[in-house]
């Protein structure tokens, strides 16, 4: 047996990356120019899923014109639309039902970059006859994320979703594999929260839940310093990217470890370092940035100079407002 279908939970509010997600959903934040979706999608596909369901419900109407049916990028892609978001466990049943394979299914947090192998989770959830089975992640600071209680076997005791004193720093990483069955016993279009309510609930029912530890490169994309450090991370080591049609004057410089997004135009004798560029974003003459993420048509005048800034949805005039 083997694991065909996925779903990606892409429906939330990314309230914590505003203003970025104003106008994009916080996974179609993109990465070296392709929105974190992309990356899930490509990786889901390495590991032979061969569909997909989008699980919408915020700014929905954006993942569509991107990724339509799939076939573009070769796999599979449905959508469950939430008229009104169902949370996390909600929309996993929701979009249990679109569907085609009646497989177990990988189910994705839309806002992780994470370079474990899915093939080995698989083969872990298989061996051990598992229910659900969570891929596990150590980070110094467990207190934003879901934590477990796990024995020798690995099989999960309790989940516990973001305490104040957690025990452990061993926590959810967001990438779960679950049986149907557990699937069917979400209630149906009612708002459910996988971390807070399915969790604990199957625990106490006696399911069989297992953690899959795995502690390779794993970023959860939680606020804009997190996708600059992504995208650092994921640039090779002081190599700067570039997408189409960028027009990058002949005296400025693009420093280790920056991108810069399709037709944007970086003017004379800017010096840009460690930053994300958006796409069509205009940078002036002289300017100055370091580790910066300037959001896609941005337009930052002659002799801006900062650092350590996020900068989009408004256009810059004038004065630093930063100074
Ligand atoms: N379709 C849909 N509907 N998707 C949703 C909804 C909803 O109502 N609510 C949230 N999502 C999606 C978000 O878009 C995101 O991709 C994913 O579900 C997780 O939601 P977040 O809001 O990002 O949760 P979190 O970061 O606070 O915590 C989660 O991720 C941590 C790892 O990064 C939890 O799963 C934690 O337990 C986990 O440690
Ligand atoms: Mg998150």
């Amino acid at each position: 047996m083997t694991v065909t279908s996925a779903i990606l939970l892409v429906g939330g509010m990314g309230t914590r990356m505003q203003p970025l997600t104003l106008s994009t959903p916080k996974p179609m934040l993109e990465l070296l120019g392709r929105p974190i979706t992309e990356h899930q999608i490509m990786k889901a596909k390495e590991a032979g899923i061969q569909e997909i369901v989008l699980a919408t419900s915020y700014l929905s109407e954006v993942f569509i014109p991107h990724f339509g049916d799939g076939s573009q990028f070769g796999i599979q892609i449905s959508y469950a639309v939430e008229e009104v978001a169902l949370g996390t466990g909600g929309a996993i049943r929701n979009a249990a039902d679109s569907l085609r394979s009646d497989g177990d299914v990988i189910i994705f947090n839309g806002d992780i970059l994470s370079a474990h192998s899915l093939q080995e989770q698989i083969a872990f959830h298989e061996s051990n006859d598992a229910d659900i089975s969570l891929h596990l992640t150590r980070v110094p600071d467990a207190r934003p994320f879901g934590v477990v209680d796990l024995d020798e076997e690995n099989r999960i005791s309790s989940f516990m979703e973001k305490m104040e004193n957690p025990p452990t720093n061993v926590i959810n990483a967001g990438c779960y594999i679950f049986n149907r069955t557990s699937i069917q016993k979400i209630p149906h279009g009612e708002v459910v929260s996988v971390e807070r309510q399915t969790f604990p609930e199957m625990l106490k029912d006696g399911a069989r839940v297992f953690g899959y530890i795995d502690t390779s490169y794993w970023i959860d994309i939680g606020n804009p310093s997190a996708l600059l450090a992504a995208t650092r991370e994921l640039l090779q080591p002081s190599a700067s990217g570039l997408g189409d049609d960028v027009a990058v004057d002949a005296s400025a410089q693009l420093l280790g470890g920056t991108y810069v997004g399709a037709g944007s135009v970086i003017g004379p004798h800017s010096i840009i370092e460690n930053s994300a560029i958006g796409r069509g974003a205009r940078i002036g003459a002289g300017v100055r940035l370091t580790r910066c993420h300037v959001a896609d048509g941005t337009r930052i005048p002659d002799g801006f100079i900062a650092e350590g800034q996020y900068f989009g949805f408004t256009e810059l005039t004038g004065e630093n407002p930063y100074n």
